[in-house]
């Protein structure tokens, strides 16, 4: 692969504060340096600077030069948070919900029902077509959770096929309890923790748990997620989605990467997290879907907290694929700045997912860049709804745009 210059980038956000201030930048948590160069090797970032200083000292042989056209550059999005392998549609569930009717789990199952009845192959070309989406909207790494199976060889077929198109897979086996184990719920939490956990453990490296009214208690979920780390997997947790419960604190007691959707957090579920490695990976589409009220970013970074932003696209409670559309809900309704909404929409995604190569445009990061066509990222939320992202890059690969 050859050494491509990008330059004449109007303005790059870094995520990396130090060495932006280095190269004439902000020593802001986005890292960010306005006319600026940058040159890529192999996949790799091994220079950052002013685009004045890469043509006269950077020190580098290039093959190829990428010209910004004064456009921004960011770290690709990394969406944390997704659940794409799935069929059928649920629109007209979305229809009765901006009428009145209340957003509730059991909808779920619905979902299970289709993704059971589909083929591999159907499955194969719908994750494909979010992926693409996904991609085309600046987003480089993206997260996948199975729970739309339920029973060992679905869920086994929804593990493996996220495994072909991304690393970051989650078992979800334990989204709800299925109909056919309503009267038996414990008898699902065996099937979970035993055969289900063995068939999907080989296609995964996390582990999620709904832990909510109408899905699993916090005791099933300790159950679920310790037997999942003693196979190997790392835990992460969905709680206090539709109200407060006791899923944040496991979520931080057994060290999770991240707890999502923190719709409803206590004083005590704040101060939890911010003395802890837990991210809180905060989820607008859904608030925006499901009427329900915005989460604070605001009270959380002011707390000390880690925030990731993501997208959680998924056909019941928010079908989106969009970082963009998340960012601008993040600055309009949840305190966030544009800067901080940015910031955890890339590098608090990579830390929720506990990466250190992504996230991030600073010499030895992986070379995953979203081009925006606008002179700021503040533009994201300033124009919402606008395709702003131009050109893609992941490991330097031009992938959309
Ligand atoms: O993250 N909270 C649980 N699971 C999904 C919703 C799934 C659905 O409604 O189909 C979520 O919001
Ligand atoms: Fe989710």
């Amino acid at each position: 692969m050859s050494r491509t210059l990008f330059t004449n980038i109007g303005l790059l956000v870094t995520n990396n504060p130090k060495e932006a201030a280095r190269a004439g930048g902000t020593d802001s948590p986005t890292g960010e340096i306005r006319d600026a160069a940058m040159i890529v090797d192999n996949g790799v970032v091994v220079w950052v600077g002013k685009a004045a200083d890469a043509e006269t000292g950077g020190g580098f042989d290039i093959d190829a030069v990428v010209n910004v056209h004064g456009n921004t550059l960011i770290p690709g999005f990394v969406d944390s948070h997704s659940h794409l392998v799935f069929a059928g549609d649920r629109s007209a569930e979305f229809a009765a919900r901006m009428e009145g009717t209340p957003y509730a789990a059991g909808g779920i199952r619905s979902t299970v029902a289709a993704t059971r009845a589909a083929s591999e192959e159907s499955l194969r070309e719908h994750v494909a077509a979010l992926v693409k989406e996904m991609h085309s909207q600046g987003t480089t790494t993206i997260e996948i959770k199975s729970g739309y199976g339920l029973d060992v060889a679905t869920e086994e077929r929804l593990v493996r096929l996220a495994s072909e198109v991304t690393e970051e897979v989650t078992f979800l086996g334990a989204h709800v309890v299925p109909a056919e184990f309503a009267d038996s719920r414990d008898d699902y939490v065996e099937l979970v923790t035993g055969e289900m956990l063995a068939a999907c453990a080989p296609h995964s490296k996390w582990i999620d748990v709904f832990c909510e009214k109408g899905a699993f208690t916090v005791e099933e979920t300790r159950r679920i997620l310790t037997t999942g780390i003693d196979a190997g997997l790392q835990p992460r947790v969905h709680a206090s989605q539709l109200g407060p419960g006791e899923g944040v604190a496991l979520a931080v007691e057994l060290g999770a990467a991240s707890v999502d959707h923190c719709t409803y957090l206590t004083e005590e579920d704040i101060a939890a997290l911010a003395g802890s490695s837990t991210v809180a990976t905060l989820l607008p589409g859904v608030e925006f879907s499901t009427k329900q009220p915005y989460p604070s970013g605001r009270a959380l970074i002011d707390a000390g907290v880690t925030v990731a932003l993501s997208t959680d696209c998924n056909p019941g409670s928010s079908f989106t694929s969009s970082m963009p559309f998340c960012i601008a809900v993040a600055v309009r309704e949840m305190g966030m700045s544009p800067a901080e909404a940015l910031w955890a929409s890339t590098a608090g995604g990579a830390q929720a997912l506990r990466r250190n190569d992504v996230g991030r445009l600073s010499v030895g990061m992986r070379a995953d860049i979203a081009e925006i066509n606008a002179p700021s990222y503040i533009h994201l939320a300033y124009r919402p709804g606008v395709p702003l992202i131009g050109r893609v890059w992941k490991d330097g690969e031009l992938i959309a745009g």
